[in-house]
């Protein structure tokens, strides 16, 4: 069997070249405030992996996306090994587009702060008197250019969209632009109402686009994960402060608790940080990985 190296090691994430398609392994690492954890959280690259795979099934209907296969069995033998089982997808090679698809229903984290600011976010005038993670009227398009490895992803407007992409691929800045825009808000919409039928608030997330050799628009990276997106329990949502979150809040919280931590949890937050990630999967697939 051959040994295959990832051409990317992300934090969490590994990427594989298989000729034609990629094979994206999101592993058991866990980051916070930008650092990896020396700890592993059992299930959480398969919890991601196959909440990615129930959203691109779930939104097939608004536009066609990269995924080829979740089972390792479609994919070289070397997969065929218990730790890429699960965790493991094989998707179309695209040509990525250079903008991060940010689509925001309720005002946190750096939208907040841009408002509290001057009541704008990304060159949007939003109403007056919004408390932190109050919902807005509407979700909001706000697209951030792929920042340089190393630099901060840079929020811009639409208008700035238009002329980065135009930058890129000449003659076609207005079309991606639009398009980009549509869908995110058209995904955003379908997914974000079926969550909160399930209990859970997606307050903003992050979607990626790529086209593929006929120059069609298609949905890359990873889709709705606790990684890309806020989820929020519904039931003791409450505006006014920042909300407990779906993911890494237990993680985050210690740490911050307990400053010489070295980088490494405790048993019981490690267990706490597997039991959130696996009860978000299945309140959302209503089903048990
Ligand atoms: N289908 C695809 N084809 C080519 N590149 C892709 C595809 N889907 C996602 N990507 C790219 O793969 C990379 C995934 O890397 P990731 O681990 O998220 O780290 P980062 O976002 O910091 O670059 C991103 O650059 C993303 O744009
Ligand atoms: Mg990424």
């Amino acid at each position: 069997m051959e040994t295959l190296k990832p051409i990317k090691e992300g934090k969490v994430r590994e990427i594989y070249d298989n000729g034609d398609s990629l094979i994206m392994v999101a592993t058991d690492r866990i980051s916070c405030f930008d650092v990896i954890l020396k700890n592993i959280v059992t299930k959480k690259g398969t919890v991601l992996t196959q909440m990615s795979k129930f959203w691109f099934d779930y939104t097939q209907d608004i536009l066609p996306n990269h995924m080829i296969s979740v089972d390792v069995n479609d994919m070289p033998e070397f997969f065929r090994q218990p730790q890429f089982d699960g965790n493991s997808m094989m998707c179309r090679k695209l040509e990525m587009l250079p903008i991060e698809c940010i689509v925001r229903g309720y005002i946190t984290g750096s939208g907040w702060a841009s408002y509290k600011e001057n009541g704008t976010v990304c060159g949007i005038k939003l109403p007056e008197g919004l408390k932190e993670s109050d919902k807005l009227p509407e979700p909001i398009y706000t697209p951030s250019t792929k920042a340089e490895i190393g630099d901060h992803d840079e929020n811009i407007s639409y208008e700035q969209s238009v002329a980065h992409l135009e930058k890129y691929f000449p003659g076609k800045g207005e079309e991606y632009a639009a398009k980009l825009r549509d869908y995110t808000i058209a995904l955003y919409k379908k997914c974000a109402d079926y969550a909160l039928e399930k209990g859970i608030i997606i307050a903003d997330t992050k979607f990626e686009f790529g086209l593929d050799e006929d120059g069609n628009i298609v949905l890359g990276d990873e889709m709705l994960t606790p990684d890309s997106s806020r989820f929020w329990p519904a039931d003791v949502y409450e505006p006014g402060h920042g909300q407990p979150s779906f993911d890494k809040q237990f993680a985050r919280d210690w740490l911050k608790a307990n400053p010489d931590n070295d980088w490494k949890l405790p048993d019981d937050i490690v267990q706490k940080t597997i039991d959130i990630y696996l009860e978000g999967y299945e309140r959302l697939t209503g089903k048990k990985l």
